[in-house]
């Protein structure tokens, strides 16, 4: 599940709905993760805070992945709940999740930016570890339980499920964009995909054309009819289809970028990149789907005609490592530190590069005074599900000040209208957007940055998860 690239480990029960039912919640990847002492730790993300309360409190369980190839474990009780690893082996870590839902489906489900690579064999593995889910979830779900699956990874865990269990109501939430009908149908199994998410009660998306796109695709493939808003009919049962856009816990951020210490040590940022006018900041997993290489090439094109200045304006690109056995990460990987070796190359002086690069996950403490130092906030992919980064950015601006540019072809472009949007693909504008922001002046940035706050602060995670379940849980 997507989510912030820190780290929160305290869950506060208080701002999250309680369900009638027991909640089972299903997600490729477990919400803890073993520590170096060899110690189960509650993952990141605003995510597993908003959910794992109320799993806690409906004394339902958690059901995913331990991340780690052939893991023996079993059940582990932690946060006053029970997860449930579902094995999975080497070969199928590699077919499975870095084949078919990262090779195949992750590239396709974004515009088809890279090549998806149709493997039968990888689909196989898809289908055995879907159907271990399946198993796994209808053994332990208790009578009756709400049973919420996550993202892409599980698309046929619905209708496997059903099978087994008539008793419970299913969901399930994509994470990722749902592509329009002409994407989606080079997809060789895009039959089973279909009628294994039709075997939902709800299914969720990030942006009402997601919810359209899906709609449109079991028409087509399936025959499956809208009988009324957000109603489609197949083989004798209704689904309701509809978009629930995913959020943050806005008022942790808030409380984490407020006080005297945040602010010591923005300020010791800002002097160890040596006391710039202005910083351009990224912050993204080291995806393709980013757009981090064409953002630098940007800033590079602005160093190069001389509308940027060095000795004024720096970036820093903090790239979060991320499915590093994947050939085309690791080539996006080469890529990026290619054109930062060559921009600093040709624009640093002794001591001062022009971009920062980081290929490390922050920490939430260290992740939260960099937003804050950020006077331009650069969130540029070529296509996102949402993107929480430009929700953080904004929440973490308690200050009132600094700029969000942000593309038009990320979720988050819906409800933050005040952003600069820009289209990362249309190398002109994108460059004048970024000067537009480096020179915004005061009097348009901080109305900006207040009505972006008020269009977040109306939606945090636990209303997303609520609106979810109170349409699940019927
Ligand atoms: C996206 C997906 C999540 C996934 C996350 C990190 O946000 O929607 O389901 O967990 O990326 O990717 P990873 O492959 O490390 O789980």
């Amino acid at each position: 599940m997507p989510g912030a690239v820190g780290t929160v480990n305290d869950i506060d029960a208080q701002s999250t709905p309680t369900p009638k039912r027991p909640l089972v919640i299903a997600a490729n990847r477990l919400p803890v993760a073993l520590n170096d002492d060899g110690e189960w730790e509650t993952s990141p993300g605003g995510l597993v805070r908003a959910l794992l309360p109320i799993v806690q409190e409906s004394e339902g369980a958690w059901v995913g992945w331990t991340g780690q190839a052939d893991s023996a474990a079993d059940i582990i009780h932690t946060d006053g709940i029970e997860m449930h690893p579902v094995p999975i082996s080497a070969d199928e870590m590699e077919r499975y999740y870095e084949g078919f839902a990262n090779d195949t489906l992750w590239p396709l489900y974004h515009d088809a930016i890279k090549e998806s690579n149709f493997d039968g064999d990888d689909w196989n593995a898809y289908v055995a570890v879907n159907e271990r889910f399946a198993v796994r979830i209808a053994n332990i779900a208790p009578a009756n339980a709400l049973v919420w699956i996550h993202d892409y990874h599980l698309q046929l865990v619905p209708a496997m499920l059903r099978a087994q269990r008539s008793d419970v109501r299913i969901g399930w939430f994509n994470h990722i964009p749902f592509p329009p009908l002409e994407l989606f149908q080079r997809l060789p199994w895009r039959t089973e995909i279909i009628k294994g998410l039709l075997g939902a009660d709800v299914l969720g998306f990030q942006r009402e054309r997601g919810a359209r796109n899906f709609i449109a695709a079991a028409h087509q493939l399936v025959d499956a009819t809208e009988v009324d808003d957000n109603l489609v009919n197949f083989d004798g049962r209704n689904v309701h289809v509809g978009n629930f856009p995913i959020s943050i816990d806005v008022d942790e951020f808030e409380l984490l970028a407020s006080g005297r210490a945040i602010r010591q040590r923005t300020a010791q940022i800002r002097t160890r990149l040596g006391d710039p006018e202005v910083i351009l900041l990224g912050v993204d997993r080291l995806d393709y789907t980013k757009g981090i290489g064409a953002r630098l090439r940007a800033f590079g094109r602005l160093l190069d005609s001389g509308r940027l200045d060095p000795e004024r304006h720096v970036m820093v690109q903090i790239a979060t490592p991320t499915r590093q056995g994947v050939e085309l990460y690791q080539e996006e990987r080469r890529e990026i530190e290619q054109i930062v070796g060559e921009i600093n190359g040709v624009h640093a002086r002794l001591g001062f590069p022009v971009i920062h690069y980081l290929h490390q996950m922050l920490p939430l403490g260290e992740l939260i005074p960099l937003y804050r130092a950020g006077d331009v906030m650069l969130v540029t992919p070529f296509r996102d599900g949402m993107n929480l980064v430009a929700k953080e950015y904004v929440a973490a601006h308690v200050d009132g000040d600094g700029v969000l540019v942000l593309s038009e072809f990320t979720g988050a472009a819906d409800e933050l209208e005040d952003a600069l949007l820009v289209n990362p693909h249309d190398e002109h504008t994108f460059d004048d957007v970024i000067v537009r922001a480096v020179e915004m002046h005061r009097h348009e940035r901080r109305p900006r940055m207040e009505a972006m706050r008020k269009a977040i602060e109306s939606a945090n995670v636990s209303m997303w998860a609520r609106s979810f379940m109170d349409v699940l849980d019927t």
